[in-house]
């Protein structure tokens, strides 16, 4: 059985550790982990005889060692995380690297909503990540292509609470807007499940991937909670998304070096304003693949 090399750049991360994980669930596939430093205890673990590890400085890296790191790759997955000199320019560094080793696609850190239906300007992060989209849409060909995978928010008490949308502890739900507007919700785990099929197939994938677990309001979403966990949700609506974006603006001009202050809130503008829903889902196209719900994913303690 020939060996299939999946290149899996910020492999040390959250979302890098899930996705090789699921990658070496395919019995064909070989990784090559790019980590910033392998000698961690925490990441040296991660080596294996079907799993390389490699030092890789993505904004950092030469031409020449990014050729090295990306060579006999069928596909290059990043899972990198950063500001627009790692999202933009190290990542299309590296998707240009994957094309001119022959590998068949490259799998960008996206992981969001609809990067391309949000407005310029409501959300950093989102416009990065559409930069590079553009960037790299030249460099498709019939045998290379970029595959964006969104899958909306991850359905977790951690990014819920960074994002200030869930106190799981105190069981409070806070949001903008009126709470009816429709939000995808897919857990951490099955995100990875998608990223790394999208990786191995053998097929031609859509450009802009949309895979998801639920699509439900935020106050669906505080009445599961209550039914799953047995417990009353204290809803806390901060405003409208007028006050939304006004609180924005005014966080960015007060403490424009304190991310913390204004990025959950550009995150909530993207989540509740209801631009930046999934198009089409192309969960079919994986059928061994079976989402979990929101129900689902709190039963298993995730939110
Ligand atoms: N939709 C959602 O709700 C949601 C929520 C969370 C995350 N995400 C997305 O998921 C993706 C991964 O996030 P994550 O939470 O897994 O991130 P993470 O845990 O912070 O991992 C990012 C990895 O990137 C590596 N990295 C950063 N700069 C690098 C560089 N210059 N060279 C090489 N490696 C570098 C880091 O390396 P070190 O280990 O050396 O620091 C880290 O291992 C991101 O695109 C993020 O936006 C989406």
């Amino acid at each position: 059985m020939d060996k299939k090399l999946i290149v899996v750049a910020g492999a040390a991360g959250k979302l890098g550790r899930l996705v090789t994980a699921e990658l070496l669930r395919h019995p064909r596939v070989h990784v090559r982990l790019l980590v910033r430093d392998p000698s961690k205890p925490d990441v040296a673990t991660l080596a294996s005889d079907r799993a390389e590890l490699v030092a890789f400085d993505a904004a950092a890296a030469t031409a020449q060692a990014r050729a090295e790191v990306v060579r006999g790759a069928f596909a290059v997955i990043s899972t990198l995380q950063g500001g627009p000199d790692v999202i933009v320019d190290a990542q299309l560094a590296l998707l240009r690297a994957a094309k001119a080793a022959g590998a068949r696609r490259f799998i960008p850190s996206d992981y969001s909503y609809n990067l391309f239906t949000l407005p310029e300007g409501v959300n950093l992060n989102t416009d990065w990540r559409r930069t590079l989209a553009m960037q790299a849409q030249p460099e498709t060909t019939a045998t290379f292509q970029t595959v964006h995978v969104m899958q909306g928010i991850f359905t977790d008490a951690y990014v819920l609470g960074f994002l200030g949308v869930l106190d799981a502890a105190q069981g409070i739900v806070r949001y903008w807007g009126d709470g009816s507007t429709p939000i995808d919700w897919t857990t951490w785990e099955d995100t990875a499940r998608y990223i790394a099929a999208a990786a191995v197939d053998e097929g031609t994938l859509p450009e802009r991937l949309f895979v998801s677990g639920e699509r439900a309001s935020i106050l669906t979403f505080a009445q599961t909670w209550e039914r799953v966990h047995g417990r009353t949700v204290t809803l806390d609506r901060r405003g409208s998304l007028e006050d939304l974006v006004a609180e924005t603006k005014r966080q960015l001009a007060e403490q424009p070096q304190n991310m913390y202050a204004w990025l959950p809130l550009m995150y909530a503008r993207g989540i509740f304003g209801g631009e930046a829903l999934l198009g089409e889902s192309h969960n079919a196209h994986f059928p061994s693949i079976r989402p979990e719900s929101i129900a689902q994913a709190m039963a298993r303690g995730a939110a």
